[in-house]
């Protein structure tokens, strides 16, 4: 069984073709990091604009680096949504393209439901029901996967998701972008107990999340200081470096606090870290300490497969194809797509 998957919610332009949703014969991304970079975050036209010069080039070359030719394909598998309608369209299109072109079956892909299977397509079998934490630019989610291809929404953000409160305390204070990378390395060997932030906890009692409190905390904090943009990025203060870690502690520990009451509550057999944030440092370091308190094993996929990517929505697509889900050539973009 192989799919083609297709991929453009956000900023990535990315192919791959994968087998039987567990090997990945090919895998490419091109990312618009540099583009967006100016700007401190993505800009949608200019996402978009750049998703279609890229998207033939992409998908060829993810078909050439398989060599597969389009006849030996089984679906094509693309992101519907969520994400930015302009850059979801392009990949929408060139997969309707190619399945009515090649006579090939059309299966629509939730985003969120490809960060939750690249930890099966990394790792083969993970024992069921697990929970899933899928922490990046655009969600913060708390999933529980009782059987392969089954959501079920326990938390999530009520605001900014934890990428996106690493991106704008980044751009906040001249870093760059995007800022998960950076901070994660300017915070190593600083101090994080310099600032004391807390991360908001939900006064209804519900387990979602909310990361601008923490956000906006930051900004108070540059300005009661006199804190100016950092100007020199390979020379960065220690004040900046102890503040960034602070947040950065603070973010994660919130995170792995959800994480292991949801555990308790729950009593999965296996827990997931998946999406761009995954590939923090501490919050790699901390979820691997809640899961063996907890004494379960834990599954995060190689940083490649965290971030945005086509394979892990080959892998879902796959997942999806067997249940039975297709798609017509009337398929459209959904930016705001539940997964349940
Ligand atoms: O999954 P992803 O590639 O795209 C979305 O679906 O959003 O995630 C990108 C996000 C960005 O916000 C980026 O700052 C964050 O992941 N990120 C990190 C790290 N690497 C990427 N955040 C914290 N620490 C990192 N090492
Ligand atoms: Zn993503």
């Amino acid at each position: 069984m192989r799919i083609l998957a297709v991929e453009t919610s956000c900023d990535e332009t990315a192919a791959a073709v994968v087998e039987d949703g567990a090997r990945i014969v090919s895998s490419v991304v091109s990312t618009q990091v540099a583009l967006h970079a100016p700007f401190g975050g993505v800009v949608p036209e200019l996402a978009s604009r750049h998703h279609l010069e890229n998207i033939c080039p992409v998908i060829s070359k993810a078909m050439s680096d398989a060599g597969v030719s389009y006849a030996d394909l089984d679906a094509v598998a693309v992101t519907r949504g969520p994400g930015l309608i302009g850059s979801l369209l392009v990949g929408v299109q060139a997969a309707k393209g190619i399945a009515f072109v090649h006579g090939k079956p059309l299966v629509p892909v939730h985003h969120i439901a490809g960060h939750i299977e690249a930890p099966f397509l990394a790792h083969g079998e993970v024992p069921l029901p697990a929970l899933a934490l899928v922490v990046s630019g655009g969600h913060t989610s708390l999933f529980e996967v009782p059987t392969r291809g089954e959501y079920r929404l326990r938390a999530r953000t009520r605001d900014d998701a934890a990428g996106e409160a690493f991106d704008k305390v980044a751009r906040l204070l001249g870093l760059g972008y995007p800022g998960g990378p950076v901070i994660d390395r300017l915070a190593q060997g600083a101090n994080d107990r310099a600032v004391e932030f807390t991360v908001a906890r939900i006064k209804d009692g519900s387990r979602d999340f909310s990361f601008s409190g923490i956000k906006t905390a930051v900004l108070y904090h540059v300005r009661r200081e006199g804190i100016p943009p950092v100007a020199d990025p390979s020379n960065v203060p220690a004040e900046v470096r102890d503040l960034v870690a602070s947040f950065q502690r603070a973010v994660v520990t919130a995170l792995v606090r959800r994480l292991k009451q949801a555990a308790e509550e729950m009593q999965p057999r296996s827990l997931l870290l998946t999406g761009g944030v995954a590939a923090n440092s501490l919050l790699r370091r901390e979820a691997a300490l809640t899961a063996a308190a907890l004494g379960l094993p834990l599954f995060v996929p190689p940083i490649a497969l965290s971030t945005d990517n086509a394979a892990m929505i080959g892998a879902a697509g796959f997942v999806n194809f067997q249940k039975g889900l297709r798609a017509g050539l009337d398929l459209n973009a959904e930016p705001h797509l539940d997964l349940q």
